[in-house]
């Protein structure tokens, strides 16, 4: 494939086996993909494909067994915990099913606890911008339990836009949401690839979901097994039953609901 230095995010032949000898999983085998600036990609596959841990390893949390990872230029496969915490702090984003907002703290002080564990502040007026930017611009003061799961989750974007990051990496972002707070939550990602060029990474089980990005890559037995661009829920969900991925009936369910005419 072509690789272009706009690309944000690059990986090659990034390999991941956990556990050894007998019990040995190999989670990813030799992916080679990228993801170019401002793009919007989503990521499905059946169960145990490797999703998370391609998600992982693009993002840093986790290192490859082997393969190499440029992210935003900078070389990850081969840097120390320190290099990678600051290098996470600085330009990457995480969006998680679970929001994981720090419940004693306000909408404002979540926002900005990645800048504070940095030593920075944030720029006047950047924190009310960028809560406006997720339309909670009046719940600057509320703690997550006042507010719905949409709302928290709009709050958990806000705090991985606040670095302004090269990458945001979502895993399942809208797997604990209904169809409407789903549906606010994708369009602030996608706008956000949109409008500032940021690049979005996002691991989803859900086609409506997987349909708001440019382009879904499918992964099987922890391989690449195609992608689509411009996708459709429908041209998805076709793609994931083909691969197995929807073994049971919640997923046929989902799946013929898309079919029904949901987007
Ligand atoms: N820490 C670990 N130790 C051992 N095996 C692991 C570990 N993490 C993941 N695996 C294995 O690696 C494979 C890929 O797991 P991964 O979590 O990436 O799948 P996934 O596609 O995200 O699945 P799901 O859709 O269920 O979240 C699975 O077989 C899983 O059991
Ligand atoms: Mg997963």
């Amino acid at each position: 494939m072509e690789i272009g230095n706009t690309d944000a995010v690059r990986l090659t032949d990034v390999s991941k086996v956990y556990g050894r000898r007998a019990n040995q999983v190999v989670a990813l085998e030799e992916v080679t993909t990228a993801f170019g600036r401002g793009t919007f990609t989503a990521i499905m596959g059946p169960s145990g494909s490797g999703k998370s841990t391609l998600l992982q390893c693009a993002a840093g949390l986790d290192q490859p067994t082997s393969g190499s990872v440029l992210l935003d230029g900078h070389e990850i496969s081969t840097m120390d915990e320190t290099e990678l915490t600051m290098l996470r702090r600085e330009r990457i984003g995480f969006v998680f099913q679970s929001f994981n907002l720090l419940p004693v703290l306000t909408v404002r002080q979540n926002v900005t606890l990645p800048l504070r564990l940095g030593g920075r502040k944030p720029a006047r007026g950047r924190v009310s911008q960028v809560l406006e930017q997720v339309g909670l611009g009046q719940r600057s003061n509320h703690r997550p339990a006042e507010l719905s799961g949409g709302q928290q989750q709009r709050v958990a974007i806000a705090r991985a836009l606040i670095t302004d990051p090269a990458v945001i990496f979502a895993d399942e972002p809208t797997g604990s949401l209904d169809t409407r707070s789903a549906r606010d939550v994708l369009t602030l990602l996608s706008g956000s690839a949109r409008s500032t060029g940021q690049t979005i990474v996002m691991v989803t089980h859900d086609p409506v979901a997987a349909s708001y990005a440019d382009r879904v890559l499918f992964l099987a037995d922890g391989r690449l097994a195609g992608e689509l661009h411009s996708p459709t829920a429908e041209s998805v969900a076709e793609r994931m039953t083909r691969l197995g991925a929807f073994a049971d009936e919640d997923d046929l369910a989902r799946a013929g609901a898309v079919r029904g005419g949901q987007r």
